[in-house]
């Protein structure tokens, strides 16, 4: 139920610093270490190239999903969205391993993958927030994302928990193979759940963003390099979907190459600025962005902040910023949506799941 909350997704959003503590909990044995089926890492460590199938919010997780798994394990990661993968299934690797990502479990277009996949042999495991929905069947692992039933049509907390969830998977395979990562996972997490918090507790200022910047605009662009790139694909998701304005996601250094021409008097472009390796060039392409008439709107991190920025995110490791950095798109989206009237929990042609192809 949604008890005092106005809207669904309003509640779901403040349950991810929950959510966040759940699965922190639920991945830990008795010693207090983060740990998975044996049979999961039994499968990880034979494979050679792991292939994560997922579609919208959760193929947003999966490209930050491949750079964890890539990043602390290191076995190569390719991820695709399950529509396009059925008529153009790339040549697989020899001994290949497919992750599904799906909230629901019952996405059609991703389940007619893992029914292809089967066919041929191959092993499977589903990330779902659903036990005993289909992909958590038919697969031969599952990881549950322990989330709680997601109602709004927009996804929130889900995408955090698969975030979370990669994280754990990523981490605990890259211990199995004795690499050393340099930092407690357990702990960063417990940051970064603390750091939600008090994103959640400053609602008022991703209010004002969204009356300032999104009131009455027709378009807005989300830029970012690296994982900031992913959540900027993810935040134009969530604006497009309640809030029906025309939003796209750039990588920072493809604007040159087009985009940039869409660029006019007033456009809002939200940049986020979280990862130090690309804080220079980012900020090089809002200039870019400004100097021809846009207005844009600098979420940057503790430690890289600079004097026009809109808001400062609490520090957390570097890899795992697209916890918290998704937190003030999706409630600039959610203000958004309320400013222009629409219905959050149940945006016009959408579905919660989706199972026709
Ligand atoms: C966006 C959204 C959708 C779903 C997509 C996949 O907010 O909810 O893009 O992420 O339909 O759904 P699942 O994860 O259930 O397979």
């Amino acid at each position: 139920e949604k008890g005092t909350y106005p809207h669904y997704m309003l509640k779901e959003i403040d349950e991810q610093p929950l959510v966040t503590r759940k699965i922190i909990q639920a991945y830990q044995n008795d010693n207090n270490e983060l740990t998975i089926d044996a049979d999961i890492i039994q499968s990880v460590n034979d494979t050679d190239r792991i292939y994560i199938i997922a579609c919208g919010t959760s193929y947003h997780a999966g490209l930050v999903g491949k750079q964890f798994i890539e990043n602390m394990a290191g076995i190569p990661v390719e991820v695709h969205v399950a529509s396009e993968f059925s008529y153009n299934m790339p040549l697989l690797s020899e001994k290949p391993l497919f992750i599904f990502i799906s909230q629901s479990g019952e996405t059609a277009d991703s389940r007619s993958v893992l029914v292809q996949v089967k066919e041929l042999g191959h092993r499977s495991l589903t990330i779902t927030n659903v036990q005993g929905s289909t992909l958590s069947r038919e697969a031969d692992y599952t990881l549950l994302l322990h989330a709680g039933p997601e109602i709004a049509v927009a996804s929130t907390k889900a995408y955090t928990a698969q975030l979370a969830v990669l994280a754990i998977f990523a981490n605990v395979t890259a211990a199995s193979k004795g690499k050393e990562l340099g930092f407690d996972l357990v702990q960063e997490l417990g940051i970064v759940a603390t750091s939600m918090e008090a994103l959640c507790d400053s609602k008022e200022g991703f209010e004002d963003i969204a009356r300032e910047y999104l009131a009455t605009t027709r378009n807005c662009f989300f830029i970012g390099r690296s994982l900031d790139y992913y959540v900027g694909l993810e935040g134009a998701l969530k604006l497009k979907e309640i809030s029906y304005i025309q939003a796209e996601g750039f990588a920072g250094g493809e604007l040159k190459h087009g985009t940039i021409a869409l660029i006019e008097e007033g456009t809002p472009v939200v940049a986020l600025a979280t990862q130090e390796s690309v804080n220079l060039s980012i900020r090089g392409n809002v200039k870019e962005v400004a100097a021809r008439g846009a207005n844009p709107c600098i979420i940057s991190m503790k430690g890289l902040e600079e004097e026009d920025d809109r808001f400062v995110l609490p520090e957390v490791n570097e890899m795992l910023t697209p916890l918290i950095s998704v937190i003030p798109l999706q409630l600039i989206s959610y203000y958004a949506a309320l400013h222009r009237d629409c219905d959050v929990d149940k945006p016009r042609n959408l579905a919660k799941s989706v199972t026709v192809e």
